[in-house]
């Protein structure tokens, strides 16, 4: 299944990279865009999960509850983001990918992040650990805030919510650096890896998170809410780490 994940995430993350620059961009909201490579990466990957495990359940991001079978799937869902970082990919800013995770009873099994522009597979199997083009990765030991390139990310009505300016600010005077990337899957995956020691958001979907989420856990990073408890990915507020910086992340976010 998980050869499966990562050669669909493959497929699609090519389809992404054709398309860049041609494609027609609409929006979903004020600063929430949609470009037609987002649809057809979706249906691209929908097509092949339905055609491989036609009884899986399917929530995805662009179709939603359409897809979601419930009842007769034997409880495997794949949660997909099929283009992680749209206004990246809008502005031709080369920094997206394809997310998929998928969860059997509620428990997440599998997750691959594909970043095609690079091309970086990140994958990983719950109890297997997890790689990077088939290297095993692992966070990095950054034991000291001070010391830590974070990442954050913006959901769209940050505009309706100072409060993530006042986060953004308490993490830039404590940390090393905070980056804003733009693809949350792409920002879990290089917590995951070692490259960024930590990441917070409010505001997340399950497609954002539901492969990072894994590849973190299983890379030996931590990944709880904003109250310290274990993460519920249809949850909206996520803190990431090497798990060494954890606590000091938490206690800037109650700041
Ligand atoms: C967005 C990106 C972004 C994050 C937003 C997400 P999209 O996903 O992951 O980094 O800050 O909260 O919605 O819309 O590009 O798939
Ligand atoms: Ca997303
Ligand atoms: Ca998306």
């Amino acid at each position: 299944m998980l050869n499966f994940a990562k050669q669909i995430a493959y497929e699609a993350g090519k389809l992404l990279v054709q398309r860049l620059g041609s494609a027609q961009i609409s929006n979903k909201g004020d600063i929430d865009l949609v470009t037609e490579s987002d649809i057809a990466a979706e249906q691209l990957i929908i097509d092949r999960i339905r055609s491989h495990y036609p009884r899986h359940g399917i929530l995805a991001e662009e179709s939603g509850e359409a897809v979601l079978i419930e009842g007769e799937n034997g409880g495997w869902k794949w949660i997909v983001d099929p283009l992680d970082g749209t206004t990246n990919y809008a502005h031709g800013y080369p920094c997206f990918c394809v997310s998929i995770g998928v969860e059997h009873l509620g428990v997440l099994e599998l997750g691959v992040v594909y970043d095609p522009m690079r091309n970086e597979m990140f994958a990983a199997e719950r109890g297997q650990g997890a790689t990077l083009n088939d290297r095993r990765i692992r966070v990095s030991e950054v034991e000291e805030l001070n010391s830590a390139m974070l990442c954050t990310g913006f959901p769209y009505n940050v505009r309706e919510r100072p409060d993530f300016a006042r986060d953004f600010t308490n993490f830039t005077m404590r940390s090393q650096a905070v980056r804003r990337d733009g693809s949350a899957a792409i920002d879990l995956a290089y917590v995951a890896c070692g490259r960024f020691d930590g990441f917070w958001e409010d505001g997340l979907n399950p497609w954002d998170i539901a492969a990072g989420v894994l590849l973190i856990q299983e890379a030996g990073g931590r990944v709880t809410n904003y109250e310290d408890q274990p993460l519920n990915i249809y949850t909206k507020k996520v803190v990431a780490s090497n798990g060494l910086v954890h606590a000091a992340m938490l206690a800037t976010l109650r700041r």
